[in-house]
Formats: C-alpha cells, structure tokens, sequence
C-alpha cells in the first residue's frame, strides 16, 4: 500500500480512511460489505491482486486474472445521491483512464467500453433499512492486461484491455491512484453540484441517442429508442406506440439492424 499511497499523495491526495491491499481473495467488494457492517469509514477501500470470486452486475462472473485492476470503496452517499452515484462512476473511470490516451464510451449506466469493447465495470451493491441506503460498496474492475492472454477466451472475444488499447500497461498503483481521485471529485461534484453530473456523462456516453435498443436485466425487457438519462439517473426510452418508459436498472444492448429492419416500424 506504500506505492498506492505516494502515487495518491503525488496527485495531492491523503485518502482518507482505511486502504487494505491482498493478494488473493474472493471478491473485493465482499470485503468492503463485511467492512461496512462493522461500521467502517466511508472510503475504507480494498485491493486485490486476483480475486477468485469476482463477480459483475447481473449474476456474472468477472474474471480477476492477475495483473488487472479489482478495487471496491465503501461509500455512504446522503439519499438524493444514491440514484446518479453508477454515472458518476463510470465518469470517474472512464476519466482516469484517459490518463493514458484510450478513448472510452460509457454504456448506462456505468460499461466502460473501447471500440465497442469491455475495459472496466462498475458494482454498485447497496444495503438499505427502513430509512433508505445505508452504504454502498462500490466495485470496479479494469482490464489492464499487464499479464495478457490471462483473460478466458469467452471473455476475450467482448473485452479488451489497456494494453490493448495503448501498447502499455502502466502500474496498477497509477491506475488504482487515478481511478481513486477521479472518484472523489466526482463523488464530491455529485453531493455538491448535482446538476453537472448528467453533462459529464452524456460528453462521454456512446452515441446510440435515437437508437433502437433493448433492455434486460430487472424490470424485464423492454425495446425503445433510447432518448436520454434523467436526473434521477434512469434511462428514458421512447416505446413503440408512443410515450416514453423509464428504466431503473438492466443491461442495454442495441438491437442490431437486422432484427430491428423485421420488427421497426419506422423501417418497414
Ligand atoms: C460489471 O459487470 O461490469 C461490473 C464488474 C465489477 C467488477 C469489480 S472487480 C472489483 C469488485 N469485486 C467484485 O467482485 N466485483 C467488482
């Protein structure tokens, strides 16, 4: 944790609460949840080399081969955040990595993608009581490829990496520093000026405004031409027929043109 701390403290950081680094475990984000329950501080962050246990949003497993990045943060947002806190996310990823020159696109609400393909992902998974969230453990993942090859071939195939993308593979201190930062300018941006979250994620959002598109995942599928994100953070489609939907939660994916020429109306 010493490099991870003079990298944090050359971008002007001292983080502010426990940093706990392993080489193996099963998933970082369940250390943050038993941090969390414990009544750890907001921030109290975990590290890990490999994870055995990684996992994504919707069930999947997230491979965690070394040389990549797996961090999760613990985070306890004021309820009028909860809603925007995966965009910022995704913000605060796609913003640290342009650090070394790969051009992302964010997919709602938080895939960090390169030429269409995986670089990193974003956990949120949250506790609630009666009173609303309690925390947020907050996981992400990148792709950094220094040990290449090492991601499963069904992985491979949808997914790329920094190297990848940049022929480097920079340390995953520097890595884990930018991500870090870009978090807590977000995070702050987010509880103090609400208002410039929704800007920054659209500049950085995959263009696919006007698209047909389908989305899975919670509330069961629903198609639309994706119009916008909300300030609530839901992703507003416009649904054939008229009128629009709200979607909370769910994977999007554009539905291809072949598919939508047999079933779109607005293309015969
Ligand atoms: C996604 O499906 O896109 C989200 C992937 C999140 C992976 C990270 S790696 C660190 C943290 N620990 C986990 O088990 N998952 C998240």
């Amino acid at each position: 944790m010493a490099r991870l701390r003079a990298a944090l403290a050359a971008r002007g950081l001292v983080w502010p609460a426990p940093l706990e680094h392993h080489e193996s475990l099963r998933s970082t984000s369940d250390v943050v949840r038993e941090r969390a329950r414990a009544g750890a501080a907001e921030w109290t962050t975990v590290i890990a080399d490999t994870q055995a246990a990684g996992r994504g949003r919707w069930g999947r497993t997230w491979a965690s081969p070394p040389g990549g990045l797996y961090l999760s943060t613990l985070l306890r947002p004021p309820p009028e955040a909860v809603g925007l806190l995966p965009l910022v996310a995704g913000v605060a990823v796609a913003e640290a990595l342009s650090e070394w020159g790969v051009s992302t696109e964010l997919k709602w609400p938080n895939d960090v993608l390169a030429r269409g393909r995986k670089l990193a992902g974003v956990l949120g998974e949250a506790s609630s009581s009666a009173s609303g969230v309690e925390w947020v453990a907050l996981g992400i993942g990148v792709n950094v490829g220094a040990e290449d090859d090492s991601l499963p071939p069904s992985v491979r195939e949808n997914a790329t990496s920094l190297r990848a993308e940049t022929g480097g593979s920079p340390g995953l201190e520097e890595i884990a520093a930018a991500v870090m930062v870009r978090l807590t300018v977000w995070y702050d941006a987010l509880r103090l000026r609400p208002s410039s979250v929704l800007p920054a994620w659209r500049a950085r959002a995959a263009p696919w405004w006007g698209s047909l598109v389908e989305v899975h995942g919670g509330e069961g599928p629903r198609r639309g031409r994706m119009r916008d994100v909300d300030e609530t953070g839901a992703l507003v489609l416009d649904v054939e027929g008229g009128g629009s939907v709200r979607v909370l939660s769910g994977e999007v994916e554009r539905v291809r043109l072949v598919e939508a020429g047999a079933r779109d109306p607005e293309r015969g």
